[in-house]
């Protein structure tokens, strides 16, 4: 059993088709690449896996039940994660603070005055994930805006990861990033991978694909044209996909 399973999802805006029935499947632990050219429909499919596009028609499963009709809220809580492009983080605030963004811990004090933020925990919790991760940041209290491109993206990886996904979508994670950011982003998916966690990773930059990924999935005006086992095929190939070469 696989643990994402789309078949035949369709998706308009209007009278525009994107999706036109597009199956996919991806597996416990398995690395999926995602590519194909601009307007392709690669964010519209997934979000339509996180629920923030409810489809049209087909279905979506998740670890063998069918959350076509859930909500973003109930398809997180099953462990769908997405990380955007725009990363979302809140870059006056420190390191530890983003990881727990929106969902900090609280404590009372002798169960009577109102309940406020326990930072304490926020810092040692964010400290023990950074750590797991071997994420590299010179402090956990230093405002995320002064980080780097790579490590504010991986940031936004180890704030992911808290909500304990066993899928993470990746949209365009190392566009941005320098050569040696992109290798710890890269291995930081390898190391998901070694914990079993599923990611989808959509990228232009087909090195990062071929580097990352078991599997790559080439998307063409909103149809699945190649499945391709990574050992299986080569950069030309994925490319002649992309650009349409085989019609
Ligand atoms: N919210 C939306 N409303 C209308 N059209 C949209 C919307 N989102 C995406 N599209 C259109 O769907 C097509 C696919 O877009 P997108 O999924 O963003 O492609 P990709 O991520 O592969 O570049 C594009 O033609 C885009 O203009
Ligand atoms: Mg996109």
């Amino acid at each position: 059993m696989s643990l994402l399973e789309l078949a035949g999802v369709e998706k308009s805006f209007g009278a525009v088709q994107v999706l036109h029935g597009v199956d996919l499947k991806v597996g416990a632990g398995e690395v999926v690449g995602l590519v194909g050219d601009n307007g392709a429909g690669k964010s519209t499919l997934m979000k339509s896996i996180t629920g923030v596009y409810p489809v049209d028609k087909g279905t979506v499963s998740f670890n063998g039940s069918d959350i076509t009709r859930l909500d973003p809220g109930a398809r997180r809580e099953m462990g769908i994660e997405m990380i955007y492009q725009d990363l979302a983080l809140a870059p006056q605030q420190d390191v530890a603070n983003n990881i727990f963004l929106g969902r900090e811990p609280t404590k009372r004090l002798f169960g009577l005055l109102p309940s406020f933020v326990d930072k304490t925990r926020i810092d040692l919790e964010a400290q023990e994930m950074i750590d797991r991760l071997g994420v590299h940041v010179p402090s956990i209290h230093i405002p995320v805006g002064m980080l780097s491109g790579g490590q504010q993206q991986t940031i936004a990886i180890a704030r992911a990861l808290t909500f304990k996904p066993k899928l993470v979508i990746m949209d365009e994670p190392t566009a941005a990033l320098a050569v040696r950011e992109v290798e710890s982003v890269l291995n930081l998916i390898r190391q998901m991978q070694n914990e079993g966690i599923s990611t989808i990773l959509i990228s232009h930059r087909l090195n990062d694909v071929f580097e990352a990924c078991g599997r790559i999935v080439v998307l063409r005006r909103g149809n699945v044209i190649a499945d391709l086992p990574r050992n299986n095929t080569d950069m030309a190939e994925v490319v002649s996909y992309i650009v349409g070469a085989h019609g």
